[in-house]
């Protein structure tokens, strides 16, 4: 499964390596224009078109990023279908056994922590390759403006094992234990009069958008509040783990390697970063009850819709309705064709403006001495 996204990198090295030679273009360009203003402007001149040259740089990586995301949920989604699979349960359950109780009960659970599993899953990928792909960024406009002669910072093949850590986030280990967590999870906080948890609520049981929405944030702070690690443990390996085949000594690339996970696990750590995940996480939750909402209209002419259009309790359904709902919400969350949810991350401006961030870090020249 994996070998098919380390394909995708490989053949996304070519888009570097063609940032690289546009790059290249407009230094060249850069050098004309600058003889041609004279020498009394230099420092300006020379000030804006390195400013231009990373604008440029920057922008054409971001749209690297949001394709690169849109081309990984396929794998996303295979992974998360893989360790909470449903579907064998569905198909046991067409077969009437005479535990068919207890597999819905199953069923229920899987359903419900398969799709928060997508949300959090989804919305890290959008970060955390953000992340990385601007710090790539930011050392390859330096590799870039340092000319051939100089030894790159980052090297294609530092590139490749930094990014291939993105492998840790699709299952590879990490999304067991985070599906662990979020399997004893749905047991919320002390209920309030009126509310079960999702393990009480009966198949029989009707919700109102609402109280679906109480269970998911229930759910969530359970997850946030339950997790012994910070989030980066979930998102990025270990540098051990990054380098497991190294039996044999570390090379200078691989070093080079671990200084970009340190550096990356600094910036996962800060807090900005966790302000901006728990923005997307936000986002990303609104966007999955929005899309559960579609499912609560009540039918036209229904005497509710006229009575309170807005109301996220007129309508109910029962739990064992809901389940298949929740169920199939992966499909519109990791769907390869962008869907509403994945653009909204994308296109979120704290996101996009912490990228920047880190842009600007690594490709400020003064990293050049460090
Ligand atoms: C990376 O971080 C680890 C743990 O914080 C540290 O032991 C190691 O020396 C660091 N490696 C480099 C190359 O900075
Ligand atoms: C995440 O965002 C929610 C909603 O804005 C806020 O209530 C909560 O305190 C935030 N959590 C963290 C850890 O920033």
């Amino acid at each position: 499964m994996f070998s098919s996204v380390w394909s995708f990198i490989k053949r996304h090295k070519r888009k570097f390596i063609f940032t690289g030679v546009v790059v290249g273009g407009v230094y060249v360009l850069g050098k004309y224009a600058q003889k041609k203003m004279g020498e009394f402007q230099e420092n300006e001149a020379t000030e804006y078109i390195a400013q231009a040259r990373r604008q440029f740089h920057f922008e054409s990586n971001q749209r690297t990023c949001n394709m690169t995301v849109l081309s990984m949920l396929p794998s996303l989604k295979e992974a998360v279908v893989n360790q909470l699979n449903s579907e064998s349960l569905t198909a046991l359950l067409k077969a009437k056994p005479a535990n068919k109780l207890e597999i819905w009960e199953d069923l229920k659970i899987i359903s419900f922590t398969r799709t928060v599993v997508a949300v959090y899953s989804t919305c890290m990928l959008v970060v955390l390759l953000r992340v990385q792909l601007n710090v790539i960024g930011g050392y390859l406009y330096l590799d870039n403006s340092a000319g051939k002669n100089t030894n790159p910072l980052a090297p294609p093949e530092v590139q490749q094992q930094y990014l291939s850590s993105i492998q840790h986030l699709l299952g590879d280990g990490r999304m067991d234990t985070h599906t662990h967590t979020l399997r004893q999870a749905p047991t919320p906080p002390p209920p309030p009069p009126h509310t079960h948890t999702l393990i009480g609520v009966s198949l029989k049981q009707s919700l109102s958008l609402l109280e679906l929405e109480q269970q998911l944030s229930w759910i969530r702070a359970e997850v946030e509040a339950g997790s012994e690690r910070p989030m980066s443990w979930y998102m990025l390996a270990d540098a051990e783990d990054a380098l497991a085949d190294q039996a044999c000594g570390l090379t200078e690339n691989d070093l080079a390697t671990i200084r970009l996970l340190n550096e990356t696990r600094d910036m996962l750590d800060s807090p900005d970063f966790n302000t901006v995940l728990n923005a997307t996480l936000n986002r990303g939750f609104s966007r999955l009850l929005d899309n559960l909402a579609e499912f609560f209209r009540p039918p036209p002419g229904d005497s509710a819709s006229s009575f309170a259009p807005d109301s996220l309790s007129a309508v109910s359904l029962p739990l064992a309705k809901i389940i298949p709902i929740v169920n199939g919400q992966i499909n519109y969350i990791c769907s390869e064709t962008p869907s509403h949810f994945v653009q909204d991350l994308l296109m979120n401006d704290q996101v996009k403006e912490f990228a920047a961030n880190v842009y600007e870090t690594f490709s400020a020249p003064h990293e050049l001495q460090k």
